[in-house]
């Protein structure tokens, strides 16, 4: 048993050592071991619409420039000055065929050209001018682009295992490709950011932490069957860490608010276009719900009424930052995406009805941790002695501190086993062979 986790099979139990949320030494390796080493999710390609928009943004502790050339090319350039190292592009976003860097003024295209450097007679015919450095990988699957520091790293369909049919679900809600929306939330919360990942998809918490949520639910649409569909949900390991947790089709439904005949209507029609390009099978399963965590910092829900995709930022043992966007089909009529994006705002939003509960709860524990030394394991074990793991048990997140684990520390520790799933949750897509580019930059 490792010190961090003891994942007893016999009794069964499975608990985290709570020194993991507070130890600085535990921070420092995982950004080694973790951050530096694994494949971290940056943007959007759609959020970059036109050549030279950029967006800076910080992923694993560096500032990066998410940028389109002038060619229409994703690029990813380190948002430091070649020169002496001031940040070279200080604004969140824009448009701006070149950058100029505010200490010397060298300029840089978004190709990552040094174009120009005031008085450059002064460094001589055989000065080599030094373009932008970028990190070492740079990928994107259906749209999601991720960056690794790590130049040995897998590619990333291979990083991303089993989620990459999963963000392949959520990339087929338009045949026109999805798009992230203008508009960002940001916040922080004074927890560490492994409380965020587990809360991500923790499906127990939702009536109690979440309870005047449902309260204004059943007050607006009547009681909820949120025991059906429970009953009828699944939790899935998909490799590498990440994991799952899926409801069934229509589910998402039951715990938001009523859409008009109208917007019901348009949904269906979008539906039967995608039922005719991908088969019956898969549309029922884009059409349940789910919670899913790529390994290690990346959350993408789809849950009541729209996908956010969640970034999830460590800055201190006990503080992290969070970016969150929401996906949509660029064809939807007004009323189902002013519902998406009300949802948006007023269930996922910094100051809505869901992620304040959240960001509270993560911070009550985070305090609580003062008292390590006397009470020094968190219980992760619920659902472990079923043989179907479903939504509200915590097998997605004993899954993600196997793999935690197994890189802080280098014990490996088995999978467990479950009952295969049932064929609804496994239907391809089938014109699988169409589309799955990893494109490579
Ligand atoms: Fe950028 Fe000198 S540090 S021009
Ligand atoms: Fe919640």
């Amino acid at each position: 048993m490792s010190q961090y986790i003891d994942d007893d099979r016999r009794m069964p139990r499975f608990r985290v050592n709570r020194k993991v949320m507070t130890d600085p030494d535990v921070f420092a390796r995982e950004k080694e071991k973790i951050f530096d080493k694994t494949w971290l999710y940056l943007g959007h390609e759609t959020e970059l619409r036109k050549p030279n928009d950029f967006k800076t943004r910080n992923v694993g502790g560096r500032p990066l420039i998410f940028t389109r050339d002038k060619k229409g090319r994703i690029r990813v350039w380190v948002n430091s000055c070649p020169h002496r190292g001031a940040m070279l592009c200080r604004e969140g976003s824009g448009n701006a065929r070149f950058m100029t860097c505010a200490y010397h003024g060298w300029s840089f295209s978004t190709s990552g050209d040094l174009v120009s450097m005031p008085g450059d007679t002064a460094y001589g015919p055989g000065f080599e001018r030094p373009g932008l450095a970028a990190p070492a990988k740079v990928d994107s699957y259906r749209g999601f682009v991720f960056v690794s520091f790590d130049p040995e790293i897998v590619d990333l369909k291979t990083y991303l295992a089993g989620a990459a049919e999963y963000l392949d679900l959520v990339s087929d809600m338009s045949v026109e490709g999805m798009e992230a929306l203008e508009g960002t939330h940001h916040y922080s919360a004074r927890a560490n950011w492994k409380l965020l990942v587990e809360n991500s998809f923790d499906g127990y918490h939702a009536m109690s932490t979440h309870q005047r949520y449902f309260e204004m639910i059943v007050a607006a649409r009547g009681p909820i069957d949120a025991g059906s569909s429970l009953a009828n949900s699944r939790s899935i390991n998909l490799g590498n860490g990440h994991a799952v947790t899926v409801g069934a089709s229509g589910s998402g439904d039951i715990f938001g608010r009523a859409l008009s005949a109208e917007a019901r209507a348009e949904r269906e029609a979008r539906y039967e276009r995608l039922r005719a390009k991908y088969g019956e099978g898969w549309v029922e399963r884009l059409n349940g719900i789910r919670n899913m965590v790529i390994f290690p910092n990346l959350v993408v829900i789809d849950l009541v009424m729209g996908v956010v995709i969640r970034k999830i930022d460590p800055i201190a043992p006990d503080y992290m930052e969070v970016t969150a966007w929401e996906l949509a089909p660029p064809e939807e009529g007004p009323e189902l995406k002013r519902q998406r994006l009300d949802n948006f705002l007023t269930f996922w939003g910094p100051g809505g009805l869901a992620s304040p509960d959240d960001v509270e709860m993560l911070e009550s524990a985070q305090s609580a941790y003062a008292s390590v030394a006397e009470l020094e394991w968190s219980d992760i074990s619920r659902g472990m002695h079923s043989n179907v793991p479903i939504q509200s048990d915590e097998y997605q997140m004993r899954t993600f501190w196997r793999r935690w684990n197994e890189i802080i520390t280098g014990e490996v520790l088995p999978p467990e086993e479950y009952d295969p799933l049932p064929g609804y949750w496994t239907a391809p897509r089938l014109d699988l062979e169409a589309d799955t580019p990893v494109t490579s930059f």
